[in-house]
């Protein structure tokens, strides 16, 4: 992993200049492995994903699963933060991911998921539903909450903590969809 790392690192500074390289960590021999978009400010600051509000977020829907942080791995799918800085205050905020980014680190994304060889791959959101998926008209509202084949390892696709902030009805499925995987993950001794 250290290896494709470095090379993405080496890549992303050469296509996306100045720009912060976030990798995903983790248990290198996982059964699950957790994949969100892209990092925000807090996981910029600190070099690592799912920290911060986003942290805290995971360590919930981990709670409720009963697993380890340690015991799984976490990465993005865009490794840096998608920003844009306003023009009257200057001051960066979060943006969705861009075309070039998300293309730009699909590809190591397979790859990923290739050295990890997970079970399961639980995904966060639209555009890691879609990048894992390999189809980019993939719908959330069709496919969340259920187990999908792909080859070598099923896929278990989940909306994304931050779009069910200030939704009750999203917020509801996505409980109960993690009550789903939990079910799933129980089964098979996690
Ligand atoms: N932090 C991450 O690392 N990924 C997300 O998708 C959201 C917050």
């Amino acid at each position: 992993m250290q290896k494709l790392y470095d090379e993405m690192r080496e890549k992303a500074g050469e296509a996306f200049p100045g720009r912060k390289f976030i990798g995903g960590e983790g248990n290198l021999k996982p059964r699950l492995v957790l994949v969100g978009e892209a990092p925000g400010g807090e996981e910029e600051k600190q070099g690592r994903p799912f920290v911060g509000k986003a942290g805290k977020n995971l360590s919930e829907f981990l709670e409720i699963l009963g697993l380890q942080r340690e015991s799984i791995y976490i990465t993005n799918v865009v490794k840096l933060r998608p920003v844009k800085i306003s023009p009257k205050t200057g001051r960066a905020s979060n943006r969705p991911p861009n075309k070039a980014e998300v293309e730009f680190f699909t590809p190591y994304l397979y790859r990923e998921l290739e050295i990890l060889r997970p079970e399961y791959a639980v995904t966060l959101g639209n555009f890691a539903l879609r990048a894992v998926k390999k189809d980019k008209k993939a719908v959330m509202g069709e496919l969340h909450g259920r187990s999908l084949d792909q080859s070598g390892f099923t896929l278990f696709p989940l909306y994304h903590p931050a779009s069910i902030i200030y939704n009750r009805a999203l917020k509801d499925t996505y409980i109960k969809d993690i009550e789903i995987l939990k079910e799933i993950l129980q089964e098979k001794g996690y």
